[in-house]
């Protein structure tokens, strides 16, 4: 609700970190948390505000962090926990948020709790993960897929029965079924919250609760080859659960035994779907992750009715969220070209919501072409050849036009870009015109002007490739204009009072010019204007 409140997770920006890729701190070719804690300087100058890192705990690596052996330790590979505590420090010493990743529906199967369960049908930590018996051919219990290819059934000789893995064979379930599970996972959050940490990005959420009859999931009768394998069923059974949501008030529950806290989930559902994780009475995760972004088509018309459709289906009192990058996904630079990439800033800092950053998209980092010799990604491994790769979004930060863009004075674990040397934040701190001074205006004008951070959100009618919106609260107000093609557009407002001034251009060079009735912009052009009035038909 606009200007209800200032959580900072509401009015900040989040910034993910992919620790593996962001410094290397001990020449090994692999990022850590010294790395991270000697490039704080950059992310405050930058003027994010939170830090969001990728699994930085035990693990064998086999899914990089994303397979858990201990959810209380740092892996050796990042430091240690006197490193973690450093970070913390240190980032809020700068007042900045640390959000860490908790991976509450898988561990590894190095964890202690799997050793144990795997041990004996009658062991205490059997009913910890999900085990059954054989189909009578043998073969595995029902139907379910993995994610990340094959059946989602490991056989185990020892015990003769199947466990089940939403991810990887070496990521198995827990099961979240068992109140003790449950227990454990709570004191996992708060072992972080009492160290200091500001809240959790919750993995693969909606995957908590599997069907307690075993029920085979249906055919999809969509699924063509060339698409992900797991897509030929559809996950009835699997994930998005209607119990999901008690898993996660209890974590929510334990969240607010601490004050500040932020709670975000990791969920890939429609947009229909997705709100529901707010909870019925927002007891669920503060905020669902918003993907929309990531796979809509960059077209105006589309971006304005994926947004209006958003907005409206979110419940009374649900705080939005806007994403363009993670992980998971190819680059953005890539996917919708350079050009663009400076539009889409000025879109992630404009919509009503928190913008989360992924790491190099304020240099505009491209997707790195990975040969097949250096695939690291066991999604890639597993399912090969249909482009479905995550190295090529993880490479390491180009930060200079040194060895290994001066992520690392090792080789670097993935490939750097081809593009560093030129590419790099050394050079575009220089350039005024860059992309990453862009994201710094942006994010400085985001901080100063509350119609952006709590106003709120206005669609005005507009076509082809103008996308035109307001922000507005009390006496600010904010209109973007943002031209999502090459060509030129002419602006003109249907209501002919509305008059002001360019606050901000995207390519920095017509800020204070006078706006009336109306305003040209060229291709690829996005502007901020103060204007007089917002929210009448346009
Ligand atoms: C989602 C994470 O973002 C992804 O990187 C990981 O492979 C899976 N969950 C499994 O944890």
């Amino acid at each position: 609700m606009a200007g209800e409140s200032t959580n900072w997770w509401k009015t900040g920006i989040i910034y993910q970190i992919y620790p593996r890729s962001f410094q290397d701190s001990n020449h090994d070719g692999v990022g850590d948390l010294r790395g991270i804690i000697h490039r704080l300087p950059y992310l405050i100058e930058l003027g994010v505000d939170a830090i969001w890192l990728s699994p930085i705990f035990t693990s064998p690596m086999v899914d990089f962090g994303y397979d858990i052996a201990d959810y209380t330790d740092v892996d050796p590979l990042f430091g240690n926990l006197a490193d973690l505590d450093s970070l913390i420090e240190a980032a809020h010493r700068h007042q900045l948020k640390l959000i860490l990743d908790l991976v509450p529906n898988h561990t590894s199967d190095q964890h202690p709790w799997f050793i144990e369960s795997k041990t004996s049908r009658i062991n205490p930590k059997r009913d910890w993960f999900i085990w059954r018996d054989p189909a009578p051919d043998g073969g595995p219990p029902n139907n379910w897929l993995s994610e990340f290819g094959g059946s989602a059934w490991e056989f185990d000789p020892n015990t003769n029965q199947y466990y089940y893995h939403t991810f990887l064979s070496a990521q198995p379930d827990l099961n979240w079924r068992n109140p003790t599970v449950r227990n454990a996972m709570h004191d996992v959050i708060r072992f972080w919250l009492r160290r200091g940490v500001d809240g959790f990005r919750v993995d693969a959420v909606w995957y908590l609760i599997k069907d307690d009859q075993f029920r085979d999931n249906p055919i999809n009768p969509d699924f063509h080859r060339g698409t992900l394998p797991r897509d030929a069923l559809i996950p009835l059974y699997t994930a998005d659960l209607p119990e999901v949501h008690d898993a996660i008030s209890g974590m929510r529950k334990v969240l607010d035994e601490f004050p500040d806290r932020v709670i975000l989930g990791e969920i890939y559902l429609p947009i229909e779907r997705l709100v529901a994780y707010y909870g019925r009475n927002l007891e669920g995760v503060h905020f669902p992750y918003n993907f929309a972004l990531l796979t809509a088509k960059w077209e105006a018309r589309s971006l304005a009715q994926l947004i209006d459709k958003y907005e409206a289906a979110l419940p009374l009192g649900g705080w939005p969220n806007w994403v363009l990058g993670n992980h998971d996904r190819p680059r953005l630079a890539t996917r919708i070209g350079a050009d663009q990439a400076r539009v889409a800033a000025m879109l992630l800092m404009t919509l009503r919501g928190t913008p989360t950053l992924y790491y190099g998209d304020e240099i505009g980092m491209r997707q790195v072409d990975i040969l097949s010799e250096q695939v690291r990604d066991p999604f890639e491994k597993n399912v090969p050849g249909i482009g479905i790769g995550r190295d090529g979004c993880r490479t390491p930060m180009q930060w200079d036009a040194t060895r290994s863009a001066g992520f690392s004075d090792a080789d670097s674990w993935l490939p750097v870009a081809d593009d560093f040397r030129t590419d790099n934040v050394d050079c575009f701190r220089k350039n005024k015109g860059s992309l990453y001074w862009l994201y710094r205006r942006l994010i400085d004008f985001r901080r100063k002007h509350i119609a952006l951070t709590e106003g709120s959100y206005t669609p005005l009618k507009a076509r082809g490739d103008l996308l035109l919106f307001g922000r507005e609260l009390r006496e600010e107000r904010i209109l973007i204009a943002l031209n999502l093609g090459p060509e030129p557009i002419a602006v003109s407002f249907a209501d002919e009072l509305l008059c002001g001034q360019v606050l901000l251009s995207s390519f920095a060079d017509r800020d204070g010019e006078e706006v009336r009735a109306g305003i040209d912009l060229r291709g690829n052009e996005g502007l901020l204007m103060t204007v007089n009035r917002v929210g009448l038909d346009n």
